[in-house]
C-alpha cells in the first residue's frame, strides 16, 4: 500500500469524524492536540537541529529526536543507518540510549521531526522501548513545515506487550 492510500486511510478511520490530515487523525485517535507550548517547541527546534547529523545514506530519510528529561536536560539523537539495514537504529531510541547513558530515568517529553507532508510519529519499536520507561512522556510528532501533533506513549502505544518477569 502506498503512503498515500495509508494516510488516507488513517485519516478515515479517526472516529467517523470528517479529518482533513492523518496528523489530525493521529491526533484524535490518540487524544492529542495539534498545538505546542513554547516549551515543546523548543524541544522541537532541538530535534530539528540533531536531524542534520543524522547518517541515512540509504533511505535519505533524516530523522531528529530531542528527549527531555525530568530535571530539564535535553538529550538528542538522530537516526543511523547501516549497509545491513536491519542494524539501524531510529532517532528517538538513539535519544533515549543517549539520555539513559547521561545518568536519566524519568522524562518530560520527547520531539521527533522528519521531513514529511505530515508530523512524523514514532515507529513501533520506538513506542516500546520508550514506554518502558513511563507512558505518560509526552511524544511531539512534528515536520519541517512547522506542522505538529502532540500526544503520549501511553495513547500512541494501546496494548503495549507488559509482564511481570518476578511471575515468570
Ligand atoms: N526512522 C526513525 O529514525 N524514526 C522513526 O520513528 C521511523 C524511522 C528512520 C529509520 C531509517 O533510518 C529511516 O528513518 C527510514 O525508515
Amino acid at each position: 500500500m502506498d503512503v498515500t492510500r495509508r494516510d488516507t486511510m488513517l485519516a478515515g478511520l479517526a472516529g467517523g469524524t470528517l479529518i482533513a490530515s492523518a496528523a489530525e487523525a493521529s491526533a484524535s485517535a490518540t487524544g492529542g492536540n495539534m498545538t505546542p507550548t513554547p516549551a515543546q517547541r523548543k524541544l522541537v527546534d532541538a530535534a530539528i537541529e540533531v536531524r542534520q547529523k543524522a547518517y541515512a545514506p540509504y533511505s535519505k530519510f533524516l530523522v531528529g529526536a530531542a528527549l527531555e528529561a525530568e530535571d530539564g536536560t535535553v538529550s538528542a539523537g538522530c537516526n543511523v543507518e547501516n549497509l545491513s539495514y536491519g542494524a539501524t537504529m531510529c532517532a528517538e531510541r538513539n535519544a533515549l540510549f543517549h539520555a539513559i547513558a547521561s545518568g536519566h530515568r524519568k522524562f518530560k517529553a520527547i520531539a521527533v521531526v522528519g521531513d514529511l507532508p505530515e508530523p512524523i510519529t514514532p515507529c513501533g519499536m520506538c513506542r516500546q522501548v520508550l514506554g518502558e520507561f513511563g507512558g505518560d512522556t509526552q511524544v511531539i510528532c512534528a515536520n519541517l513545515k512547522g506542522d505538529t501533533m502532540v500526544t503520549t506513549v501511553a495513547a500512541l502505544l494501546p496494548s503495549a506487550f507488559s509482564f511481570d518477569p518476578s511471575k515468570t
